[in-house]
């Protein structure tokens, strides 16, 4: 009896010490961009030192953190691979720029990492570019990135699309701000794809092409209090170029749009391909001085050379819920549905949409939408049961 309370305690003592060594935040270690030999004011290449300061830090078992000083520097494309063997926060209290002229896939990317923050600072991609080209970089870039924040981070001048997120899971982008010139081609704000459980809250976009944009393979998708403007609009599309593409799950509230081309826009090509867009949710969006505030575009053309006729993809479940505002056109609600896969279950709900100019009077237009409507309708509705 002795000796079992005697081993009990020596358990106990054994117990107590692992938890009081068991690393926490604090423990958190610390790799600093400036012992790697950074070169600050933006003139020479660090590439080098930062994959090595990112090697180090993703590499320490634990928890680790990364820090940029506050200063400028220079980078060159660079790859922050995973996985790495703990959490990892990459801290930027400065300000990183691309070179000028960058060609390539994309400038900061970070592949196969669970459990990463990217937290603040300025990531100056150096563009824009004067005229749309063939390959220029996404600013930067999440790869198969799960269960990760990217947080207070400012993404500017990018040559093509911001922020780029691929095969990812569980990501919270909070509070950034992304800011690029109304004229600045395919700058799109944050491009979704292959990705699902998506948050992105408290943002501010300005940019020359989507503010966001969710294309084929988004899924549990929340858009929240995010800003859009100048810009194309919160998108979802074009699908419709592959076989079975699906945007699915999507709700995108308590956001406003200013000046944008396109206000909530679903785009999808005529083609065989088949595909569905459902269970969207756009509830308590204002608009002031937007260019098609609801546009359904099932004949979606950028290019102008497009096959005209039918898109297989299926929109059904669709919810507009207290959207208001102002249209720069008269036209504020154009549901233009396919006619071989007619929309279903389009909900209108409290919408209140006025003609910016002289509070004259909107319209909408429709071809092939099936669903209901109910409350405040401005303008008329045009969806049948
Ligand atoms: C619709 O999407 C929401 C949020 O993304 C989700 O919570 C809900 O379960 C979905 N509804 C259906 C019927 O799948
Ligand atoms: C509605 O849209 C269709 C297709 O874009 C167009 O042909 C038609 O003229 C429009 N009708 C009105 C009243 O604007």
């Amino acid at each position: 009896m002795k000796y079992r309370m005697k081993a009990m305690f020596f358990v106990y003592i054994l117990l107590l010490a692992t938890i009081s060594f068991t690393p926490g935040e604090c423990d958190t270690k610390v790799f600093n961009l400036k012992d790697y030999g950074a070169i600050q004011g933006g003139n020479v290449d660090i590439s080098q030192a930062l994959l090595k300061a990112w090697g180090d830090a993703c590499n320490w078992k634990g928890g680790s953190k990364l820090e940029v000083p506050s200063a400028t520097y220079l980078v060159n494309p660079v790859i922050l691979k995973g996985p790495c063997r703990g959490p990892i926060e990459f801290h930027n209290s400065g300000t990183l720029k691309g070179p000028q002229g960058l060609r390539g896939d994309s400038w900061i990317e970070f592949q196969y990492i669970d459990g990463l923050t990217l937290n603040g600072g300025v990531f100056d991609g150096q563009g824009p570019p004067k005229q749309a080209a063939p390959g220029l970089p996404t600013l930067l870039r999440f790869t198969f990135i799960t269960n990760s924040r990217a947080q207070l981070v400012k993404l500017i001048n990018s040559q093509s699309t911001h922020f780029h997120l691929f095969g990812c899971k569980q990501i919270v982008i909070d509070q950034i701000s992304i800011s690029s010139p109304e004229n600045s081609p395919n700058t799109d704000g944050i491009k979704i794809g292959e990705s699902n459980g998506i948050d992105i809250l408290k943002t501010n976009i300005e940019s020359g092409d989507d503010c966001v944009a969710l294309i084929r393979g988004s899924k549990d998708i929340t858009v929240s209090g995010v800003t859009c403007g100048p810009g194309h609009g919160i998108s979802i599309g074009s699908l419709g170029e592959s076989e079975n593409e699906q945007v699915e799950h999507v709700v995108v509230r308590q956001c406003r749009l200013f000046d944008t081309t396109n206000g909530l826009r679903i785009k999808t090509k005529a083609s065989d391909m088949s595909g569905t867009v459902s269970n969207i949710t756009y509830q308590d969006i204002s608009f002031r001085n937007v260019d098609n505030p609801i546009v359904f575009d099932q004949n979606y053309c950028p290019s102008r050379t497009c096959r005209q006729g039918n898109s297989r993809v299926q929109i059904k479940d669709i919810k507009f819920i207290n959207v208001h505002g102002t249209s720069k056109i008269n036209t504020a609600v154009v549901l233009q549905c396919s006619g071989s896969n007619p929309c279903k279950g389009i909900e209108l709900k409290d919408i209140n949409i006025a003609y910016y100019k002289y509070q004259a009077s909107t319209i909408s237009n429709c071809s092939n939408v099936h669903g209901q409507s109910s409350g405040i309708q401005i303008p008329k509705p045009c969806i049948s049961v």
